[in-house]
């Protein structure tokens, strides 16, 4: 019997790319960039199955052209802002994604750009490297202290939740902003449920951890980075446009907040012209947060199981759309 064939659209770790070869006839797509949105129509068309990532857009026009066999789209993110789910649903779809896996990955890396921020790592690397080093100063490379402050946690979520545990570990204040977490919630993990506006006033640490929704894009914008203080730290790994970046490199520059240590930028890659990256107060690693080697590989069974059980007709073991079964 014919294997389904599926489309993955870029080289995914070895033991998920082994599974998925086990259950389809699977055309990988080989280059280090991601398909453009055009090849991606080409490829999808007759697949039973894709596998994506967030590089790719996949909406109700890219569904159309894969055509009525498409059963299944698997992610390999726990985030799927790039997947028109609503359509999918319309059309039986299931997506998959891969939450819980790299809840942890996520937070040691939030918290790893919380602590490197505060103490200007990135610059006192940069200083050792462009051989500037001449003695000790007194006054050379002053930063925050973690130990005691104020962290603010907007989205308590799995992985604000985890952020919220390493706080602890460095007797932190932490407040917790999320409209889903009530009080008894947020104290059930160390924060004290607020507003967002109480959040910005008073932490001297703010990391983000909301899903880009319509609502969350732009959630910290010139108003927001304004209310912070001066000396505040802002951490994003949650998506890019989740700030302004425009606000925030005014913020940055005028000295609104002391610095911002990114995951995620808007757009990404970020473009070598962005005024960010002429700042000394931000830190901009590429969309690592996850990568792990223990998490994305597991990333890549879960997707591949996603897969194998959407080729079959079974529901998603992780599904982003679960009204798809209603
Ligand atoms: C996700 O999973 O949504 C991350 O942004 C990438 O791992």
């Amino acid at each position: 019997m014919d294997m389904p064939k599926v489309f993955v659209s870029r080289i995914i770790p070895d033991k998920g790319l082994d599974m998925i070869n086990e259950v389809a006839e699977a055309e990988v797509w080989q280059d280090e960039m991601p398909p453009s949105y055009e090849v991606l129509l080409e490829k999808v068309s007759g697949v039973d199955g894709l596998v994506c990532l967030l590089t790719d857009k996949i909406d109700d026009q890219l569904m159309m052209a894969a055509g009525d066999k498409l059963k299944v789209i698997s992610q390999m993110a726990v985030g799927f802002d790039n997947i028109d789910t609503t359509a999918a649903s319309n059309r039986g779809i299931g997506v998959g994604h891969t939450p819980g896996v790299l809840t942890n990955t996520t937070a040691h890396i939030a918290f790893a750009l919380l602590m490197a921020a505060s103490r200007r790592d990135a610059e006192g690397a940069r200083y050792v490297h462009e051989r500037r080093w001449k003695t000790w100063g007194p006054k050379l490379l002053m930063g925050h202290d973690v130990y005691g402050a104020t962290l603010g946690i907007v989205g308590g979520g799995r992985i604000g939740q985890a952020v919220a545990q390493r706080a602890s570990g460095f007797a932190m204040r932490i407040l917790c902003y999320d409209p889903f977490v009530d009080e008894a919630a947020a104290r059930a993990f160390g924060a004290e449920a607020t507003s967002l506006e109480n959040l910005l006033t008073e932490s001297d640490f703010v990391s983000l951890h909301v899903p880009l929704m319509p609502d969350t894009r732009h959630m910290i914008g010139a108003n927001e980075l304004k209310t912070m203080k001066s000396t505040c730290v802002l951490i994003n790994t949650a998506r890019g446009p989740v700030v302004d970046p425009l606000a925030l490199y005014q913020a940055l520059n005028d000295g609104e907040i002391s610095y911002a240590a990114l995951d995620v930028t808007d757009p990404e890659p970020i473009p070598s012209e962005d005024p960010l990256l002429t700042l000394d107060n931000c830190l901009i690693v590429p969309h690592i947060a996850s990568s792990s080697i223990a998490s994305r590989t597991k990333m890549s069974t879960m997707v591949a199981e996603n897969l194998a059980a959407g080729l079959k007709g079974e529901r998603l073991p992780n599904c982003a759309n679960p009204e798809v079964y209603e």
